[in-house]
Order: C-alpha cells, then structure tokens, then sequence
C-alpha cells in the first residue's frame, strides 16, 4: 500500500501517518511546508493543478500511490469565506480531479468534521449531510461543501468519509499544543480561572475524541476499507462538554467555572461574548445538534481504543508547556 497524506504534516494527518507507516505501508506526506514525522516529506499545494507538484515528482505520486488520505486545514473556526471556501472548497474540487488521474488508486478517505451538519435539525445520522442546517461560522460551511464535493463525485471515485468531532490529545509532532483554534482555544481562557456559560453546566455531548485513535481510525478505512461509505467516530465513553473542560484542567489543580446559562440561542452568545467567553465557545454553548449515537455500529469491529486518559494528558501537555515558559 502506497498512501499520499494531503496535509500530512498537520496535527491529524502526522498521527495518520505515523499509524500508516506503523502498519507497514509506504507514506508520502504532503503540504506547503513539506514537513513529515513519518513517510517522505512533499511540498504543495492542493489548491494548485496537479498539487503544484513539479513534473518528475507528479509522474513518482502518480505511479505509485495506491491511497489517499485527505485532511488538510484549515481548521479555524474563526476564518473569513476566503480562507475556508478557497481550501475546503475550490481546493476540494482540484483535490478531486487530481484523483480521477491517478490509475492505481483504490482507495481515497475524506477527513470530515462533524460540523459540517451546523446547526441540523432533528436526529443525524451517517446518512444525512444537507437537513436544511444553518451554519455557524465558515469552517462548518467549508467543511459541509467539502463533504458534498467528496459525496458527488462519489460515482466514479473510490472515496469514503470519516467524520470527527473535536480532536484533541498530545500532538504527536511534539512541541506546543496548538490552542489557537477550535475547542482547544477556550482552555488557556479556562485554565486562567475565568468563567465559561454554558446551558446545563455543559451537560450535553461534545463528540470528542483522541488523535490516536482517530488516526487508528482512518488506517481502518483505508485498509478494511470503507468504500463509499460514511463513518462517525467519537470516543464511546461519550464525555460531556463539562467533563472534558474538567478533565484538561485536572493536571493544573484547576476546577473550571462553568457558569449555567439559559439555552436561549443568540441571548446566551450575547451574554456570553460580554463576560469574556472565547468567541470559539460562545456558538457552542448548547447543545450543538442531535447525533444518534448508534452510527458507531457502522464501523466494523474491533474499534479502535482511545487512549486511557487523553483528555487529561491533553493538560499536562499544555501545563509542561506553560513550565517550559516561564522556566519552571
Ligand atoms: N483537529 C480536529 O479537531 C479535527 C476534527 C474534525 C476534522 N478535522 C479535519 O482534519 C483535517 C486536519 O486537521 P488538523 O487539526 O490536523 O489541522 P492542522 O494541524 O492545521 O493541519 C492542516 C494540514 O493541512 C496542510 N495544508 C493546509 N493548507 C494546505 C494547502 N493549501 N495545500 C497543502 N496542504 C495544506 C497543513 O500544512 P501546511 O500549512 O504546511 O500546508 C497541515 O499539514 C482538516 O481538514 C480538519 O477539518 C480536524
């Protein structure tokens, strides 16, 4: 098996390539920086024809590959329609068309996000992708268009769907946990002492998962493999928003202070944008949508296993970084 990593060098993708290159296959990583922990480095681009490879190297990539994994970013969930439309988007269709030219492709997985339902109405299972949602913000928009361009061209490529909820666990490239986006930007705000509002004290599903065991997952899809299907994955034990805020500051001795808030929509944002709620958290502040927890039984056994205890190694990862900067 020869997989080509579209954003390998990148928190997911360098797990998913370590988790390739452990199972034995040949790894090929690409990005703008050419970066790789694991397999060989490649720079381009995927909003570029042919990922802006040179003509030796494009003639190597498509000879050889015989998977690809795409999960390249951004993952800003702040970014403008520039940013998340030109990658998840535009870049999407090019990745796709790339694909249609390589002759020894068997099997392609899209990294999805569970955002890309926005803001879905009634129950949501693997099936469903447009249910008339509203989006949040423009990465749940991008991401929803990437995931239509993957199901639409679904006819003629071999290319399934894996979709995540949150992500988080060491980075496995070592150095700083990226708390600039996502969920993860509201642990700094957390783990500071200030308050965070959340409707039922954060009582409600956040479909978060490690990385390790997302990128087990993603080997699986590629090897069992997936198809055309669409896989949800999340860690089973299903912890609440205010479990894991919980949890990641644990190793701090920081008890966080979720704040009940009302589930009234826009008000709830309203209040919790003035009392200094990360603008990332104050959409997120309710539960996000109905998901049936059921779609794990369409992943075939044995699951992957997160590891023991992630969501509490994800804040000693911070706290070594905070020592580390004040020279502890
Ligand atoms: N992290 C999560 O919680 C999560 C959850 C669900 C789904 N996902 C999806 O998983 C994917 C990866 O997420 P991540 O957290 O690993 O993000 P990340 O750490 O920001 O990695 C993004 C990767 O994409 C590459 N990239 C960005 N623009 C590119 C371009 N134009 N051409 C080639 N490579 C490009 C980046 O490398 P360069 O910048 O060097 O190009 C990097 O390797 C994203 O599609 C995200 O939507 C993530």
């Amino acid at each position: 098996m020869n997989v080509l990593i579209l954003g390998g060098s990148g928190y997911l993708g360098a797990a998913v390539a370590q988790a390739c290159a452990a199972s034995g296959a040949q790894v090929r990583v690409l990005s703008r920086s050419g970066r790789a922990i694991a397999g060989e480095a490649v720079r381009g681009d995927i909003r570029m024809p042919r990922l802006g490879l040179p003509a030796r190297e494009l003639a190597r990539v498509r000879e050889e590959t015989t998977h690809v994994v795409l999960c390249f970013g951004s993952v800003s969930w702040t970014s403008g329609p520039g940013e998340a439309l030109e990658t998840h988007s535009s870049g999407m269709r090019s990745v796709l068309t790339f694909l249609r030219g390589l002759p020894a492709l068997r099997q392609a997985v899209h990294v999805s996000s569970l955002l890309a339902l926005g803001r879905a109405q009634g129950r949501v299972t693997n099936r469903e992708l447009y249910t008339g949602q509203r989006f949040r913000n423009w990465y749940e928009y991008g991401k929803y268009c990437a995931e239509r361009h993957v199901r639409d061209t679904q006819q003629d490529l071999p290319i399934g769907i894996v979709r995540f909820g949150p992500v988080l666990g060491p980075d496995p490239r070592g150095g700083r946990p990226d708390t600039e986006h996502g969920l993860p930007k509201v642990f700094p705000h957390l783990l500071a002492g200030y308050p965070v509002h959340l409707a039922s004290r954060g009582d409600f599903p956040c479909w978060v998962t490690d990385v390790t065991s997302a990128a087990d997952l993603v080997w699986k899809a590629l090897s069992a493999p997936i198809g055309r299907g669409t896989w949800t994955w999340f860690d089973p034990a299903r912890p609440t928003l205010g479990e894991v805020f919980t949890e990641v500051c644990r190793p701090w001795g920081v008890v966080p202070k979720i704040v009940e808030a009302k589930p009234l929509g826009r008000f709830t944002r309203f209040i919790g944008e003035r009392v200094g709620t990360p603008r990332e958290l104050a959409d997120y502040a309710e539960p996000w949508f109905d998901l049936d927890p059921g779609v794990l039984d369409d992943i075939p056994g044995p699951w992957p296993v997160p590891e023991a205890d992630y969501l509490a190694a994800t804040g000693r990862a911070l706290l070594g970084r905070a020592e580390r900067e004040i020279g502890v």
